[in-house]
């Protein structure tokens, strides 16, 4: 018998605030306390990482107590970034601008993404970086007392790239002017600013002054929007469904999945909308929806990007043929994500085409069962399970604890929801 989905539910907290928070409450001077933390692992490699460079840092449960000395120890070890690619890409930049020497280096999944688009624009700020093959971790970082203030355009909307640069303006000699090819998540930016930097951005340019000091902040983390999406698709997927996901983070950068999946038909109400913390929060309320399919291209994608895996989920259950186009990103995420939708496409039964830069679904009368591998993609792996749902046959799953990377509760939250 198929399933729906119904009930009140959080989700994770937001993993990029999650993680802005550590980072940013070490470089400041005071307590920074972060309520409602993310405790999945890359958060955790966060935390460890500056552990390492000398800043007491307190968790009980979702709770992290920062304690900032504006100041950042020589490590004694190699810091060990996980699967992580912001702890990995953020520490790039933020180092750079401390002298002190440090070695990063993650999961060998983490280690295959490419770091030249941090390395580059941080070689011509003064940094001295090394990598493997000139882009790849083990990377080692001789930072500097004062960077040079540049003037850049990213060759991607990467808010990580994005980030670490900022990061690095902090400690320049003058205005860091960035110009992004599209708009990328901007937590970064909001933080900072709440804690005294002076960034400005204006349109896809932001320019960032040095600051010597930056204040402590009181954080409480939203919901996820991209952990919210799964629950979000599930809804919409299957027949009967009403679902409440209460505090969530919606972002104007974040929230793509939300614009996308309205395009296709789903119902998706946003209440209680306020702001926390400068970031825009609300309430969802999703039912069931005959979904259609669309072509979804250019400046969403960035804000979209980590939930294209589920987006496929939902075209699989969408009359027509739903594009995805320009998010070659995908190739270089926790797994080549483009294939990986691809194979489990395959696996379901689903037709779809595989672009460089992309893909198409045609939607499905019936979804297979089988093996389904996740590559050890957190989003992979729960984008499958929702994709079971649309099916009557057994799903088997590889290493589904991958999820813990961002959404330990995710397979006790889909047990409560999930009703005959
Ligand atoms: C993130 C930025 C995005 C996103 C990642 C988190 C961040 O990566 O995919 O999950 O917190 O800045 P890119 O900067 O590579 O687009």
């Amino acid at each position: 018998m198929k399933k729906r989905i119904l009930g009140e539910i959080t989700v994770a907290p937001d993993k990029s605030i999650s993680h802005r928070g550590v980072f940013f409450g070490s470089i400041a001077k005071g307590i920074t306390r972060i309520e409602n933390f993310l405790t999945g692992e890359d958060c955790i490699s966060t935390i460890n990482c500056f552990r390492s460079l000398g800043v007491n840092i307190e968790q009980k449960g979702n709770t992290v107590t920062v304690y900032g000395k504006g100041i950042l120890k020589q490590p004694e070890t190699v810091l060990n970034t996980g699967n992580s690619g912001t702890t990995t890409r953020l520490l790039c930049g933020l180092l750079s601008g401390y002298p002190i020497q440090t070695t990063l280096s993650g999961d060998d999944s983490l280690n295959k993404r490419p770091m030249k688009r941090v390395i580059e624009p941080l070689s011509l700020m003064g940094a001295e970086i090394s990598a493997k093959d000139g882009n790849f971790c083990p990377l080692t970082i001789q930072g500097k007392n004062r960077l040079k203030a540049v003037s850049y355009t990213l060759p991607v909307a990467s808010a990580q790239l994005k980030s670490a640069l900022i990061l690095a303006g902090l400690h320049a000699d003058g205005a860091t002017v960035l110009r992004e090819p599209e708009l990328s998540r901007n937590h970064t930016e909001v933080m900072l600013r709440s804690m005294g930097a002076d960034i400005q951005s204006i349109g896809k340019e932001i320019r960032v002054n040095p600051i010597e000091t930056l204040s402590p902040l009181e954080l409480s983390v939203p919901g996820d929007i991209s952990s919210a999406a799964f629950f979000i698709v599930a809804a919409l997927i299957t027949k009967g469904s009403e679902l409440v996901i209460k505090n969530v983070g919606v972002n104007p950068t974040r929230t793509g999945i939300v614009t996308a999946l309205r395009k296709m038909g789903g119902n998706i109400k946003e209440e209680n909308k306020r702001i926390v913390c400068g970031e825009e929060v609300c309430d969802l309320y999703v039912t069931s929806s005959e979904l259609h399919g669309i072509t979804i291209e250019g400046e969403i994608i960035p804000a979209l990007i980590d939930e294209i895996p589920i987006l496929a989920v939902a075209a699989a259950a969408a009359t027509g043929t739903t594009v995805v186009k320009d998010a070659r990103e995908l190739r270089v995420k926790e797994t080549d994500r483009i294939r990986a939708v691809c194979d489990m496409l395959t696996v379901a039964g689903v037709t779809f085409e595989e672009f460089e830069d992309g893909f198409s679904v045609t939607g499905a009368e019936t979804v297979k069962g089988g093996i389904y591998e996740s590559y050890g993609d957190h989003r992979m792996a729960m984008s499958e399970q929702i994709l079971s749902l649309l099916s009557e046959e057994e799903f088997q799953i590889k290493d589904k604890e991958c999820v813990n990377i961002s959404f330990p509760d995710f397979w006790g939250l889909f047990e409560q929801i999930t009703k005959e």
